[in-house]
């Protein structure tokens, strides 16, 4: 095939799905196991009509450098093997990097899907993931106008760089539920009522691996449960095992009662439909900031930097864990209806839903100022 897509993560497989279907059988998907359970993975596959992937083995579970090693090894055998003409990577996760560190070792041309994203939190390893993956990238597909400035200010040439938009807008338009589908979903879910509710994530480690951090987000959205609008909260595996390891579990007895609704991982259909009916989203997640543009939803990011500061001001607030999440969480619900309404009514600033087509040309078609290292 044409194209590898290398990947090994929940939102990559969301923000490639478009993608896959344009390029049909000319791509071939490539999926490290950075991410393994049934409910992190195999389940968006089936949702989102995905191919059987190629998987790598030995990736998911290891630290940063472990799924680094395993994952490139993998890979510069099946290139060897079989070179593409490209290889695609999806964001800044140890998947992506991993798949561009090998297109590079064999002179195979990178491009970037998400390039020119930055936090300048050095503490992130996907700060780090992504500037070196902007460094090796042939071609850079930003999202915006902003992530262009970005790479253009490193130095990056011009003729590297086109501005795509993010892919995750086809994404949330192609598989955000009907109003009927939405109203199904919440009485599934103890009946949460529409507009009345927060939906929360939270999987980044400097929420997850902090006690103290982890400790102040259970107890805010607890408290904001208690004060009479539900949570729900569907963990991510990081997360779980991090309450476990940091013995927080009692934070969470008795957490339905109190309208704390503690779950499972969801579905993508079920998490934009119960997003879009939320009264506000508090998260860390990257997809997530994205995303409540394009479902016209407040969110609280629960994080020390953005890489996405386009979604900041009308849609979204960044704010630290602690009791700055609840009073911020308090005030988007104060705004009631109307700031639902007025939220509605604006556009997302990360793109118009054609970035997978746009993408998928350039995936193809050799690029003007293409270079790759020699193998
Ligand atoms: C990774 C990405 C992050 C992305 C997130 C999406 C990196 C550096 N991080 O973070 O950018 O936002 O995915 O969700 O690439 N685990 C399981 N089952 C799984 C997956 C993970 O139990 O299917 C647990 C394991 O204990 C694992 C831990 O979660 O060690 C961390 O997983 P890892 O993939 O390294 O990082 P994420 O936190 O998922
Ligand atoms: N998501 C999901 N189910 C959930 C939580 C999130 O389908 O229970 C989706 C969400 O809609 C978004 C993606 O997963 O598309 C974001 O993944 P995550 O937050 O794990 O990673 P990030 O975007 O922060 O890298």
């Amino acid at each position: 095939p044409a194209v590898a897509v290398v990947l090994g993560t929940r939102p990559e497989l969301v923000k490639v799905t478009e993608l896959l279907r344009l390029l049909g059988p000319e791509a071939h998907l490539i999926h490290t196991g950075q991410h393994y359970d049934e409910q992190m993975s195999g389940r968006f596959l089936g949702e989102l009509g995905l191919p059987e992937p190629d998987y790598l083995h030995g990736v998911g579970g290891k630290p940063r450098a472990g799924q680094l090693a395993a994952a490139l090894e993998q890979l510069d055998e099946r290139f060897a093997a079989a070179p593409p003409a490209a290889v695609l990577v999806q964001g800044d996760t140890n998947a992506a990097l991993a798949g561009a560190l090998a297109a590079n070792a064999r002179g195979i041309r990178l491009v970037h899907i998400e390039a020119g994203l930055r936090s300048h939190d050095r503490a992130m390893p996907e700060e780090h993931n992504r500037v070196l993956i902007d460094r090796l990238a042939d071609v850079l597909c930003a999202p915006t106008e902003a992530n262009r400035a970005a790479l253009l200010a490193e130095g990056v040439a011009d003729e590297r760089i086109e501005v795509t938009g993010n892919t995750v807008v086809e994404a949330v338009r192609q598989y955000v539920p009907s109003a009927a589908e939405r109203a199904a979903l919440r009485a599934r879910f103890g009946g949460l009522p529409a507009d009345g509710y927060i939906l929360a994530t939270v999987h980044r480690p400097e929420n997850t691996d902090d006690p103290d951090a982890l400790r102040a987000c259970l107890t805010e959205l607890r408290a904001l449960a208690a004060s009479g609008t539900p949570v729900l909260l569907p963990v991510h595996p990081r997360t779980r095992a991090r309450i476990a390891a940091a013995g927080l579990d009692p934070l969470l007895d008795g957490a339905d009662g109190d309208g704390l609704l503690v779950r499972e991982p969801l579905g993508y259909a079920e998490f934009l439909g119960l997003a879009r009916d939320a009264a506000l989203v508090v998260s860390d997640s990257g997809g997530v900031q994205e995303e409540v543009t394009v479902l016209g939803r407040p969110l609280v990011v629960v994080r020390r930097s953005t890489e996405r500061p386009e979604a900041l001001g009308d849609f979204a607030e960044l704010v630290t864990p602690g009791p700055a999440l609840g009073a911020a969480a308090r005030r988007r619900l104060a705004e009631g209806e109307l700031g639902l309404r007025r939220l509605a009514l604006l556009p997302s600033p990360f793109g118009d839903g054609l970035a997978s087509e746009r993408i998928a040309a350039l995936a193809r078609a050799p690029h003007a100022a293409e270079f790759t290292a020699a193998a």
